[in-house]
């Protein structure tokens, strides 16, 4: 679904992806875990199209979208929950998730939103309140509602852990497993590495703007390696 090949990305004449290589198959939940700083979300907003890259190649569905803007790639079906949620704090939690479906034209778009309030029950119970009022973990929520919305075959997550309470972080780690008997394929970015590598079939571990390590989801979790520098045990 996804190929990425050598791909740079620079913040003026700092360059730190130097070349990453990762990819993607339908179906597959695809975890990137690794230390603060390393390039993760500049990897993730660089596929997006939001972040210039200097070098390489992205592939998705079988045709290179490196040179189209953003919102042609979400129109091809990959969406992102950016890292720090960036929910649109003045607008009701049902106004962000149809900003999430801005780029369709089909008829789906309310069974749709039926579907994320489902999924997160508390949405649909705040539908009509604004989004800068929710608590931290519902904004996480909303946001990753607000990436289903576009209706994405390749859901990107950054950190939809980041500074939840241990029983949300469970909910939402649930709620992207589920996604996968949905055929939604997800990149999960994620710093919680041993609970996204639990959930994931692979992983790539990122190191200083290059794969270090990569693997199935177990493989990555007993290497001594990975368990020393990303697990918290020798
Ligand atoms: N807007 C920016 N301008 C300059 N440097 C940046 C910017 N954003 C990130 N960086 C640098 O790029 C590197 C990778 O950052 P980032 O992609 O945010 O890593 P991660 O998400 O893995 O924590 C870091 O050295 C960071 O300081
Ligand atoms: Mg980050």
């Amino acid at each position: 679904m996804l190929e990425v090949v050598n791909l740079r990305s620079a913040y003026g004449r700092i360059e730190v992806l130097h070349g990453v290589n990762l990819s993607v198959r339908a179906g597959e939940v695809v975890a990137l875990i690794g230390s603060n700083g390393a390039g993760k979300t500049t990897l993730l907003r660089a596929l997006s199209g939001v972040q210039p890259i200097t070098g390489g190649e992205i592939t998705f569905l079988g045709e290179r979208i490196d040179r189209l803007p953003p919102h042609r790639r979400v129109q091809r079906g990959m969406t992102q929950s950016p890292e720090g949620r960036q929910v649109f704090g003045p607008l009701t939690v049902q106004d962000n998730l149809r900003l999430g479906a801005y780029m369709r034209r089909d008829k789906e778009i309310d069974s749709d939103r039926d579907l994320v309030f489902e999924m997160f029950p508390v949405l649909a119970e705040k539908r009509h309140q604004l989004a800068g009022g929710l608590s931290g973990g519902q904004q996480q929520m909303l946001a990753i509602g607000r990436a289903l919305m576009g209706k994405p075959k390749l859901l990107l997550l950054d950190e939809p852990s980041l500074g939840l309470s241990p029983t949300l972080v469970d909910q939402i780690l649930e709620a992207i497993v589920a996604l996968r008997s949905k055929s939604v394929t997800v990149l999960l970015v994620e710093q919680n590495a041993s609970a996204a590598l639990e959930i994931a079939d692979r992983g790539y571990v990122l190191e200083t703007g290059k794969v270090a390590f990569e693997g199935s989801g177990t493989t990555l979790l007993s290497d001594p390696k990975v368990k020393a520098a990303y697990l918290g045990a020798a």
